[in-house]
C-alpha cells in the first residue's frame, strides 16, 4: 500500500467514534485440499513449497466475534475458555491494531465441528479470525473488497495465521497460489452453487493427536525426501492444470484419478523421509483397498479417497452414489452415525451484530 493510501485509510477507520463502530460476527468452514499443500517455502509467513486445490465444506462453522476489550489488553476465548494468544494470532491482531492505535480487542471464537468429522479446526478458525478482525476494524461487511480497494489482500493474513487457512476465505472450489509472501495469494475458480452435487463423506478412524505435526512433517518430507523437488516444481502444477480442467468439464472420474493419485504420493513421500512418517493405518488402507474395488466394480471411478495428516478419510463422491458409498463403508464396520457427510460450503460471511 503506498502512504498516501494508508494514510487515508487510517484516517478513515479513525473518523469512527467507538459508538459507531459495530460489533462483528464472522462465519467460516473448513477446507479439504484435493491437491495438497505439503512444504513450506517461509515457515514464518506460511509461503508454500507448490500450489493447491481445494473445497470449502459445510461440516462444521466456526463463529468469531470481535470487539472492543474492556481492559486494557487484547483478549481471545476459544469455546468460552480464555486461551492464550499464540504469535501467529498475535501477528494478525498486531496488523490490524496498526489501523487503530490504542486499541484492544476482545476476540471469542467457538466451533461446532462434529468430532465425527476429524477436520482440524485451525483452517476455519484462522479465515474467521482475519474476516472478524477486518470486519471490526474496516467496520465493513464485506471485508475481502474493503480492504482490496487499499491493495490489502487478506488471504495472505489469513495464510500467515494457518497455511491452508486462507483457502477457508473463499467458498467453493479454491486455489492457493505459490509464491513469495506478497503474490502468494488465494482465488475462488467456482463458487459453492458450481457443482452441487459433490459431497465429501469422512469418518473418524481414529482421535488421538498426531504423532508428527502436519508442520513438521511436511519440511521434514520437503528436506529428506528424494523426490520432493521434482513433486512440488513439476508433478503438482501439471497436475493442478489437469484437476481445473476436470472441474471446468464436471468431470467425476477423472478429477476422483487425480485426488486419489496426490493422496497416494504425498503419503508415499512421507513414508520416503527420513526418519519416515506415518500417517495412514491398517484402516485407512483397507478404506483404499475397497474403494479401488468398488470402482472397478463400477468400471470407472465412482469414489475418490484422499488423507491428510492424519488416517482419517475423506470419500469424495456425486449424490448420486452417496448411498452406495455408504453402504460400502457399513459392510467395512463403520456405524452410519459417525460418518458426516459434507457439501460445498461458501467463504466468510461477516455481520454486524447488537
Ligand atoms: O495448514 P496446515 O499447517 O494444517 O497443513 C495442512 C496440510 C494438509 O492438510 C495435509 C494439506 C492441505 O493442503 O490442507
Amino acid at each position: 500500500m503506498s502512504n498516501n493510501s494508508e494514510e487515508e485509510l487510517v484516517a478513515l477507520l479513525n473518523s469512527y467514534g467507538r459508538d459507531e463502530r459495530h460489533k462483528t460476527r464472522c462465519e467460516s468452514h473448513p477446507n479439504i485440499a484435493m491437491i495438497k499443500y505439503w512444504g513450506k517455502e517461509n515457515v514464518e509467513k506460511n509461503t508454500p513449497s507448490n500450489g493447491s486445490l481445494s473445497i470449502t465444506l459445510d461440516v462444521g462453522t466456526t463463529i468469531t466475534e470481535i470487539t472492543y476489550s474492556q481492559i486494557s489488553e487484547n483478549e481471545f476465548f476459544l469455546n468460552g475458555v480464555k486461551s492464550q494468544i499464540t504469535k501467529r494470532i498475535q501477528t494478525a491482531i498486531d496488523y490490524f491494531g496498526r489501523f487503530l492505535p490504542n486499541t484492544y480487542f476482545h476476540i471469542e471464537s467457538t466451533n461446532d465441528f462434529p468430532t465425527a468429522a476429524g477436520f482440524a479446526s485451525s483452517a476455519a478458525g484462522a479465515a474467521a479470525l482475519i474476516g472478524a478482525l477486518a470486519g471490526f476494524v474496516g467496520n465493513t461487511c464485506n471485508p475481502i473488497e474493503f480492504w482490496g480497494k487499499y491493495g490489502i489482500n487478506l488471504t495472505r493474513l489469513a495464510r500467515q495465521v494457518s497455511g491452508s487457512g486462507c483457502r477457508s476465505m473463499y467458498g467453493g472450489f479454491v486455489e492457493w497460489i505459490p509464491g513469495n509472501d506478497e503474490d502468494s495469494i488465494v482465488n475462488q475458480i467456482y463458487d459453492e452453487n458450481y457443482w452441487s452435487d459433490l459431497i465429501v463423506i469422512s469418518i473418524p478412524v481414529k482421535t488421538e493427536p498426531k504423532k508428527v505435526s502436519s508442520t513438521v512433517g511436511m519440511q521434514r518430507t520437503l528436506e529428506t525426501c528424494p523426490w520432493m523437488n521434482l513433486k512440488t516444481k513439476s508433478i503438482v502444477p501439471q497436475r493442478i492444470i489437469e484437476a481445473k480442467e476436470c472441474i471446468s468439464k464436471k468431470d467425476f472420474e477423472s478429477l476422483a484419478e487425480i485426488i486419489m493419485r496426490e493422496s497416494n504420493e504425498l503419503h508415499a513421500s512421507c513414508a520416503a523421509s527420513f526418519p519416515p512418517i506415518f500417517y495412514l493405518n491398517d484402516t485407512s488402507r483397507m478404506i483404499i483397498n475397497a474403494i479401488h474395488e468398488l470402482n472397478e466394480q463400477h468400471g470407472k471411478n465412482i469414489a475418490a479417497y484422499s488423507f491428510d495428516a492424519g488416517p482419517n478419510p475423506f470419500i469424495f463422491t456425486e449424490k448420486q452414489n452417496e448411498t452406495t458409498v455408504i453402504d460400502l463403508l457399513v459392510n467395512l464396520g463403520f456405524s452410519r452415525p459417525i460418518m458426516t457427510v459434507a457439501k460445498i460450503a461458501p467463504g466468510i460471511s461477516v455481520q454486524f451484530i447488537e
